[in-house]
């Protein structure tokens, strides 16, 4: 992760910083998109006249960007332009520790596993409990069915193991029923997101966050009121394929 705090950006500006690190995802809630910038998805619970400026409370359950696609985001970069006086975190898991910490059975275990990820899994277990604006409509379930990646993958970049499930969106192991890897799942999401393992990132305005998808997975908090507002425009940077171990 890089944190860069005090900057004054454009949404060019901000498109155009994205754009040195790769090409860039709309995002497939096509209403959360910023107008005239099909780059920026806009994360908010600010209504104007009547109208959502953005998607409100995305992300508040522990996911990668993009797992749910075939191929996920490389990064994501989040630039805050109104936060809560109190609340709103942010928290970041550090997937390469999940996995180094594991056992060796496990990790040896995991080596050779794939899992199912669905966009619809965080959307039946996260939003259908928490109001309307948030949820996937027909056409953005028909652009994301449900994908198979690895496990364990290795980072492109550093060659490191990191750990590439998350509560989100792994809804359970290929060849496996949901029953079957309910208790494992479990086990590992409890593993991956304790405390050792996580940055909690206290948002200032005009803070712009830079996360590896491939080797994190975050959470949102909710711990703020429905009239607070709370603003971020996010890009998100298209990554490659998981490679398995
Ligand atoms: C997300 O990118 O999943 C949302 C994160 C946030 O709103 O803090």
């Amino acid at each position: 992760m890089l944190i860069f705090r005090d900057q004054h950006l454009t949404p060019a500006q901000h498109v155009a910083f994205s754009r040195r690190f790769g090409s860039l995802e709309t995002h497939v809630i096509s209403e959360a998109l910023l107008e005239g910038y099909p780059e920026i998805y806009v994360i908010s619970n600010v209504v104007e006249n009547g109208k959502p400026k953005g998607r409100a409370y995305a992300g508040t359950y522990w996911h990668s960007d993009l797992s749910y696609m075939a191929v996920p985001a490389m990064g994501s970069m989040m630039y805050a332009l109104q936060i809560p006086e109190i609340g709103g975190d942010t928290m970041f898991a550090n997937m390469y520790l999940a996995y180094e910490t594991l056992s060796m059975g496990l990790q040896r275990m995991l080596d050779g596993l794939s899992a199912v990820h669905d966009f619809g899994h965080a959307d039946q277990r996260y939003f259908s409990k928490r109001g309307a604006t948030a949820r996937l409509n027909e056409a953005s379930r028909k652009k994301t069915p449900p994908v198979e990646h690895p496990v364990v993958r290795t980072h492109p970049t550093t060659g490191r193991k990191a750990l590439f499930i998350n509560p989100g969106f792994t809804s359970h192991f290929v060849d496996m029923t949901e029953e079957e890897s309910e208790p494992l799942l479990a086990y590992l999401f409890q593993h991956i997101t304790q405390p050792a393992f996580i940055y909690r990132h206290r948002w200032q305005v005009n803070d712009l966050v830079f996360w590896d998808n491939r080797c994190t997975i975050h959470h949102a908090i909710r711990d703020y009121g429905e009239e607070t507002p709370r603003h971020m425009h996010r890009t998100t940077i298209c990554g490659d394929k998981p490679v398995p171990v």
